[in-house]
């Protein structure tokens, strides 16, 4: 069975919903910025083409049923703010990849954990996951402090994986189980 879409989720201050190709311009406020992409593994947005070039390829992926992408958007005047995504799920390990990204004008209100938490406490919940996983840039701290807040567990560095925009990096893998899934923590 493909990762489902669930409802559209409601936080306090957040709606968190599948995305549609109309969220683009409200995307290229976040994308648009080189601090918010710097450890992202897409370049920077300098034109709609390339949100539209973005979401093209995520529609396609979308369509394998092994990923959602998610827009959030604030309740209090439906802009977007920022956007998660669920990824490499694998069906027999009921196991996927975490992603997310925030506007930089948003940064540091906590949120980031808002979004996310929910976004986790719905994959343990009607989308059936056991496993969530993220990697992350050691260098990338406030990711990294999202995670522990939500109760990942670091479970190891996995040197050199990577190399984007011109350099090689080292990501840490962070592992949460639902069986650990505290949502008022
Ligand atoms: C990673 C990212 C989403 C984290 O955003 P963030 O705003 O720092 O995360 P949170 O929403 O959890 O905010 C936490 C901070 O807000 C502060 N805060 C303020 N008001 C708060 C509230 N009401 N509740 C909780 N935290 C609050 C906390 O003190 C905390 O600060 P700290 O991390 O220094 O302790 C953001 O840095 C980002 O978009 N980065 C670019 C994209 C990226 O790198 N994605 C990850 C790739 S692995």
């Amino acid at each position: 069975m493909p990762l489902t879409p669930p409802a559209p989720i409601e936080t306090p201050r957040l709606v968190v919903r599948q995305i549609t190709e109309a969220d683009l311009p409200g995307l290229m406020a976040v994308n648009g910025d080189d601090t918010v992409t710097q450890f992202l593994p897409y370049a920077t947005w300098r034109s709609i083409d390339d949100a539209t070039a973005w979401y093209q390829r995520i529609t396609g992926i979308q369509a394998t049923g092994n990923a959602v992408q998610f827009v959030i958007l604030s309740r209090a005047d439906a802009s977007v703010v920022g956007a998660c995504l669920l990824f490499n799920f694998n069906e027999g390990s009921a196991r996927a990849e975490l992603g997310y990204v925030l506007g930089q004008a948003q940064w540091g209100r906590g949120l980031a954990r808002e979004a996310v938490g929910a976004l986790v406490g719905t994959a343990f919940g009607a989308m059936g996951v056991r496993r969530l996983e993220a990697e992350v840039n050691p260098l990338n701290q406030p990711s990294v402090r999202l995670l522990q807040s939500l109760g990942f567990t670091r479970e190891g560095l996995l040197r050199q994986r990577w190399v984007g925009k011109g350099k090689t990096y080292d990501v840490e893998l962070h592992g949460l189980l639902s069986a650990e899934w505290q949502p008022a923590r």
